[in-house]
């Protein structure tokens, strides 16, 4: 009875229910994981920003890290290629594999992790050059194709993205001149052109209209067939509508993760339950 009480104060105040004592609850195993996490744990100094988190990511699936501000989504996220080791004090126990391979195993460099799990952020960030060649800047750097494919990488990765009527005409264009939709679909296509794996995205349409966020929505649906993509997302109905797979983060922890529909009609841990129903967060 006693602990039950305790449990149900500590409960107002988020996720800070006995935290320490439950492991996350996990729907259902995944089988053939294209990344897999172990015991993670990252520090910036001292106090871990998160703890212990054991995810297996799908696949050529949709999974989105969900959660409060402050969990760790980010934090995870960036730990997945390798983008938090410059970070002043930053830490980290546990593995991150890529195919079954430790991305912080001696000698991996981590230049080529970030070419196999690309990045796009919040807010577009095209780089201060033009169109064209902001979408080939990694096909160059990677010397991925001969000098007289470019034009027809350009073309395609455009094209992929949908964004090709509208800039067919400017390519050498500066980016800046694009809408925000426009911009970020093109750091889209910069990040696809080196042919990730797997696709990392920070909450790739919070600074978007609803038509740009669509846009953005409908081209991840498409790409799963071939890429494997994480998704942060503050926006619970994005997640339901283009998720497959539904990580739910807080304080650091993984909680609870599993298919879509399981976590949100019937999640196992009742923190879950209430973020997913907007009562905290
Ligand atoms: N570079 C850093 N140095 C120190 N603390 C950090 C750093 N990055 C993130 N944090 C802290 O880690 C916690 C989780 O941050 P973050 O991963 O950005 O959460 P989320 O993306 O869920 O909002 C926060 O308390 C944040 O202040
Ligand atoms: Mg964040």
């Amino acid at each position: 009875m006693v602990s039950t009480v305790i449990a149900e104060e500590q409960e107002v105040g988020g996720c800070r229910l006995l935290l320490d004592q439950i492991r996350p609850a996990i729907h259902a195993h995944l089988d053939d994981p294209v990344i897999e996490t172990f015991g993670l744990t990252i520090g910036f100094g001292n106090e871990p920003v998160l703890s212990g988190v054991d995810l297996p990511v799908a696949r050529h699936q949709i999974t989105a890290i969900v959660g409060p501000s402050g969990s760790g989504k980010t934090t995870f996220l960036r730990s997945l290629n390798r983008m938090n080791d410059k970070l002043r004090g930053f830490r980290r126990s546990g593995r991150v594999e890529l195919e079954g391979q430790d991305i912080y195993g001696a000698g991996v460099d981590p230049l080529v992790v970030r070419k196999r799990v690309g990045m796009v952020f919040q807010r577009p960030n095209p780089f201060p050059m033009s169109i064209r060649d902001n979408v080939l800047a990694g096909v160059k750097v990677h010397k991925m194709v001969p000098r007289a494919a470019l034009a027809d990488v350009a073309e395609t990765r455009l094209a992929e993205v949908g964004l090709w009527p509208a800039v067919a005409g400017r390519l050498s264009d500066s980016p800046y001149r694009l809408s925000g939709g426009q911009q970020q679909l093109l750091c889209l296509a910069r990040a696809l052109a080196v042919a990730p794996d797997v696709l990392l995205l920070d909450e790739p349409t919070s600074s978007l209209d609803p038509v740009s966020t669509e846009a953005v929505e409908a081209l991840l649906l498409r790409l799963a067939a071939k890429v494997s993509m994480v998704i942060v997302t503050h926006n619970l109905a994005q997640a339901r509508r283009i998720a497959d797979q539904v990580a739910f983060f807080c304080e650091g922890r993984l909680i609870e993760a599993g298919p879509t529909e399981a976590v949100f009609e019937s999640p196992k841990r009742r923190e879950t339950g209430k973020y997913l129903q907007g009562q905290f967060g």
